[in-house]
């Protein structure tokens, strides 16, 4: 079996630079969605650091970057690009879009109309995209971060399930500790850390770590017991939705990450239980809509009740 040198040496380097600049916070569950090579959806309110996150990513493998504001009047060609007919030479060419950067931050994503959300959400699925009949491939490790506000309702449209389906993992990053707060305003004095932190990776040596990731080994029973978490979601009394099977592959692959950030070859079954509600928690719909906890309930009892297994 091959190693997962790679994948332990970028995990521990990519999360001392999301340390130093931002503080109080663990990214374990991101760094499993970057090495499983998945798309991070980011419910959170202004202002805790998500743009930074994404920029943080994007520097530490010398990525291109782009940041798309969703708003109303977003038209899929500002995401995937446009033909222009070059009168010089008499021909079309392909502008290509935001789409095409190696890291993309896609903000406020329910304000997009559903029109240019589906856009984005396809190239996400597909990692190409066609144009007038010639198909372009997205740049890896096009990576997709998506931001939606946890309040905010109103003049929006909320992501459908089967485009929620599309991330990986959901991340909440949340408010800092009053002490990493203060921490970080001092840090923040003179510069900003983020205009400090090095490359830590190309993204040829990220693409070799997720294949690494790809290799550690998960058994049967881990397995069956990936499965038999998500089907649980499916009879959930709080839920109106469960988990599909593309929720049990996200499971799995964040499961083989973390497996391989902790230097190790196979997952277990702390691996699981730590990302299930990560993994899972934005793709179910709970009987009471948008309400956050009660599918994180629903999760919490299915790893309440679903044995654990032992070998
Ligand atoms: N936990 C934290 N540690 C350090 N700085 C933080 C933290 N949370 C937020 N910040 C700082 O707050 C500012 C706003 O962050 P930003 O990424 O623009 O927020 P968002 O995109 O979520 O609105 C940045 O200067 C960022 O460094
Ligand atoms: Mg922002």
């Amino acid at each position: 079996m091959s190693g997962i040198d790679t994948a332990f040496r970028i995990a521990n380097n990519l999360r001392s630079n999301f340390a130093k600049v931002l503080l109080g916070k663990d990214f374990t569950v991101p760094l499993t969605a970057i090495l499983g090579g998945g798309h991070i959806l980011c419910t959170d309110v202004p202002g805790v650091g998500k743009t930074v996150f994404s920029k943080i990513i994007a520097r530490s493998f010398g990525c291109t970057y782009s940041r798309l504001q969703c708003t109303a009047d977003l038209l899929p060609s500002d995401i995937i690009g446009v033909n222009i007919y070059d009168q010089k030479r008499g021909e079309f060419e392909f502008k290509r879009g935001p789409i095409f950067s190696q890291i993309l931050l896609a903000d406020e994503i329910s304000r997009a109309t559903p029109k240019a959300q589906s856009a984005l959400l396809e190239c996400m699925e597909e990692h190409q995209v066609t144009v007038n009949g010639q198909t372009y491939p997205m740049n890896a490790p096009f990576l997709v971060i998506a931001t939606q506000n946890p309040i905010e309702h109103e003049g929006t449209f909320p992501l459908p399930e089967a485009q929620l389906d599309r991330f990986m993992i959901s991340l909440d990053i949340g408010y800092p500790d009053p002490q990493s707060e203060c921490n970080m305003l001092t840090q923040q004095r003179l510069e900003h850390p983020l205009d400090s932190i090095a490359q830590i990776a190309s993204a040829e040596e990220l693409a070799q770590a997720q294949a690494e990731v790809r290799s550690v080994t998960v058994s049967s029973s881990i397995t069956e017991y990936i499965v038999a978490l998500v089907s649980f979601t499916r009879t959930s009394a709080h839920l109106s939705l469960g988990a599909s099977p593309r929720g049990s592959q996200s499971l799995y692959r964040a499961a083989q990450a973390l497996a391989a950030i902790q230097n190790r070859k196979y997952v277990i079954p702390d691996d699981v239980q730590m990302l299930a509600a990560a993994a899972l928690q934005h793709r179910v719909i709970p009987k009471r809509r948008f309400d956050r906890a009660l599918a994180r309930q629903a999760i919490e009892e299915a790893l309440s009740t679903i044995p654990v297994p032992t070998a």
